[in-house]
């Protein structure tokens, strides 16, 4: 590729004012979080668990599923997160509400499905019944009930709201309802992804992974690209990892991995493997093949051809800058939301905690395209959930909606996870040496360090540079 820019641009990081998605390069320069090793305990302990659920998960912001998930009044969608289990329903009045999915009569998991559409919500277990407002319909033979002689408390018994928004075609919840709004959580980094125009994005795929390790090795483990040379030999053909920019933005943080390019850490950066041409020259149009250039420029000739189409495309070219047409901006939205897309489409990577053991996680991957309109709509596969034990075959998982290649660099992140779990409980083991290339990791650690202390809250959030200042 041209020669990345290595100068540092001297100025205040955040970047603030009128901006959509400011380039990566020339690069800011980060604020200095120090060299501390990061203890192991935060990944196994029983005790940190319940402070990160206290004060991260019941406090934050959270993606649930997309928008157009909910086409009609009933139309529902169930949402896991940790205990809780969540039911967002449009109502007859094209709201989407978000609720506790728990029957008021004895605590059951109220609805045991994880998507439809239904006019009335009934717990199997005895039959009370709720309206998609999450008002209370039906108690199942009121009469047994002396304590609804004078009459049944309809108010008390409707099903306990959670506050939702959306952004970008997502919905979002928050089980504090007395959070900062999700634009203002989502700050300058939700503005910079406006430019992809999300809401016209179709979710294609949602796969889920247990994977036997804390939540936390999961963010950890796509949040640096200091790991491609090591544990994807194939990526470091068709991109570029090594040494990338990185940028701290308030609690997020964000990073740019290098598209139609080979790695300056790769020998021969110049011929057009057959694995350069399935994974970076292919999708370059119909004369692809005249490509004459050397492997590592094909981005160049990517943005001077998606330029020439800007005006006869779907996608929003034109109001992107020339890295967002080609690479791959990889933002993470603390606590647990990577967003990583090009304007054709992306993935959304969600890590969710296991309800009760802090060995075990969810992983999971969505997949995003920017169809053209009036396509027709698209049959995705089911939702499943994959056991870390069950062998996953990660190509087979994907089929049809995911590279194979691709699927198989997910392979290797997942395999990193019990043996992480495992080598950390180590009595040897001394924390983590992070490097700058695993500045995000540290500021991650940092912030959620800050939120269980309590200094830093969703109902005080400070302005990004004030945040980082501190
Ligand atoms: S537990 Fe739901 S109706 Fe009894
Ligand atoms: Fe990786």
């Amino acid at each position: 590729m041209a020669k990345i820019e290595q100068e540092f641009m001297d100025r205040p990081n955040p970047r603030t004012g009128d901006f959509k998605a400011p380039e990566f390069l020339p690069r800011v320069r980060n604020v200095d979080l120090g060299t501390e090793p990061i203890g192991g305990e935060r990944f196994y302990s029983a005790e940190f668990m319940q402070a990160e659920w206290d004060q991260i998960w019941t406090k934050t912001w959270q993606l649930a599923t997309r928008v157009d998930d909910f086409p009609d009044p009933g139309s529902f969608f169930v949402h896991e997160l940790g205990k809780e289990s969540f039911l967002f329903v449009k109502g007859n009045d094209d709201v989407i509400r978000g609720f506790y999915n728990v029957c008021q009569h004895r605590g059951n998991r109220m609805c045991q499905a994880e998507s439809g559409q239904l006019d009335t919500f009934t717990c199997p277990f005895h039959g009370w019944q709720w309206n998609i407002d999450g008002s209370l319909k039906k108690v199942a033979d009121p009469q047994f009930f002396r304590q609804f002689d004078g009459g049944i408390p309809t108010d008390e018994l409707g099903l306990t709201p959670v506050k939702v928004d959306t952004w970008g075609g997502w919905l979002w919840f928050n089980m504090d309802p007395d959070s900062c709004s999700l634009q203002e959580y989502l700050g300058a980094p939700g503005e910079h992804l406006e430019s992809y125009e999300f809401e016209k994005f179709v979710l294609i795929d949602y796969q889920s992974f247990e994977w036997d390790g804390n939540w936390k090795h999961a963010v950890d483990a796509f949040n640096e690209s200091y790991h491609f040379a090591s544990l994807h030999p194939d990526m470091i053909e068709f991109g570029e990892g090594h040494d990338i920019p990185i940028e701290l933005l308030g609690i997020h943080s964000r990073m740019l991995n290098f598209n139609r390019t080979v790695s300056e850490v790769v020998e021969d950066r110049d011929t057009i493997t057959p694995l350069r041409e399935h994974m970076a020259l292919s999708g370059m149009g119909e004369d692809a093949a005249s490509y004459q250039g050397s492997a590592k420029d094909l981005h160049l000739e990517y943005v001077r051809r998606q330029r020439a189409i800007e005006n006869e495309t779907h996608l929003p070219i034109k109001q992107m800058n020339d890295e967002q047409l080609v690479h791959q901006y990889h933002y993470t939205f603390f606590p647990n939301s990577t967003f990583t897309q090009t304007a054709e489409g992306g993935a959304v990577f969600r890590y969710r905690p296991h309800a009760t053991d802090p060995n075990k996680c969810y992983y999971d991957f969505i997949i995003l395209a920017h169809l053209p309109p009036g396509s027709p709509k698209f049959e995705r596969p089911p939702h499943r959930i994959h056991k870390h034990d069950e062998q996953v075959d990660y190509a087979a998982a994907f089929a049809g909606t995911f590279d194979p290649i691709l699927a198989n660099v997910l392979a290797q992140d997942g395999s990193n996870m019990v043996t992480m779990q495992n080598g950390m409980k180590s009595d040897s083991f001394k924390g983590m040496k992070l490097c700058e290339q695993e500045l995000r990791l540290r500021h991650f650690h940092q912030t959620i360090d800050r939120f269980i202390s309590g200094e830093v809250s969703t109902r005080n959030l400070p302005a990004s540079d004030a945040y980082l200042e501190n």
